[in-house]
């Protein structure tokens, strides 16, 4: 596909266009103590937390939470896209408390998120998954490259040449963070075990406590099933020339394993040799069925 734009280089890091300007845009950008920051690497469970804590924030109002779609809820912070606000624009009318998502790697970060020690919660998922949901993503969301074939695809995935770059790297950079800086970092696979626990923590992390009622409501209005027929949440707001649903949907699957229907077994193979040696002296642990 020859309309298909190609990544630019950021510090290293292969970035959409777009989302570099915008990157670039949030160099004096001033953090406030009560941000809070959802941190992801792409497709490992953004918005679904993004909707657990815009609930949590308006009260458990579900109406409230109708108000605007997820990504308006909770900018996307080097967000840019020709004759819409920007991400930053988008924080700066917010009222505060504000959320703020972000998919960028520390080396990309502003810095005052840093200094100001905004509470961060880091959401990972496993990488397997994490390159099946995004190959479909690449398809599907039109800022992306052509994403080439499933092959390639999960070569360039292994190699970091995909927007944002190398998982491994972003998943391990975060994960050290927590050491510093306030980080609740959380697994995709365990919230879809027992997303109350995962709910229950977050609450923690927050210094927040709600009813019990809440905690069920927020269980059962985040669901996939839910949120892939809310307009709020799936994304189907976006005009079809820059998300194309019919090519694979945003809300797509939300399960853990996917790989398995995806991965040929030579694939698997010379990915588990690839995911040792980049993960090699790192504490950090992935379950890769629920
Ligand atoms: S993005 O574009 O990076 O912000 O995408 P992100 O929201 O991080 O990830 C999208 C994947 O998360 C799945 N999803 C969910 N799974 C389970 N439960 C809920 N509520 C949920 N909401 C979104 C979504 O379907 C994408 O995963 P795949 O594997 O492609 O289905």
């Amino acid at each position: 596909d020859t309309s298909r734009p190609s990544l630019v280089d950021m510090k290293g890091i292969p970035m959409i266009k777009y989302f570099a300007e915008g990157t670039r845009l949030l160099q004096d950008f001033q953090a406030r103590d009560d941000d809070l920051l959802v941190s992801t690497y792409p497709k490992s469970g953004t918005t679904w937390v993004s909707e657990i804590l815009d609930i949590i924030y308006q009260g458990g109002d579900l109406e409230k939470c109708r108000r605007a779609p997820i990504y308006m809820r909770v900018p996307f912070l080097e967000f840019t896209s020709p004759g819409v606000p920007s991400g930053r624009e988008a924080l700066e009318s917010a009222e505060p408390p504000r959320l703020l998502k972000t998919h960028l790697p520390l080396a990309l970060l502003p810095q005052s998120l840093l200094d100001q020690k905004v509470k961060v919660i880091y959401i990972a998922r496993n990488a397997k998954d994490v390159a099946v949901s995004y190959y479909h993503f690449y398809l599907m969301a039109k800022v992306h490259p052509d994403p080439g074939t499933w092959d390639s695809f999960l070569e360039k995935f292994m190699d970091g040449k995909v927007s944002y770059g190398s998982w491994y790297q972003h998943v391990r950079e975060w994960w050290e963070l927590r050491h510093t800086r306030p980080v609740l970092y959380l697994f995709y696979e365990d919230m879809k075990e027992n997303p109350k626990r995962e709910i229950r923590k977050i609450l923690d992390f927050l210094g927040r406590s709600v009813p019990e009622e809440t905690i069920d409501l927020i269980v059962q209005h985040t669901t996939f099933k839910e949120m892939k027929k809310n307009p709020m949440t799936n994304y189907t707001t976006i005009p079809s020339h820059h998300m194309d649903h019919s090519v694979s949907p945003f809300m797509r699957k939300g399960i853990t394993g996917d790989w398995k229907n995806t991965f040929t077994e030579a694939q698997n193979k010379r990915f588990d040799a690839h995911y040792a040696d980049k993960m090699a002296g790192c504490d950090l642990t992935f379950r890769y069925q629920i």
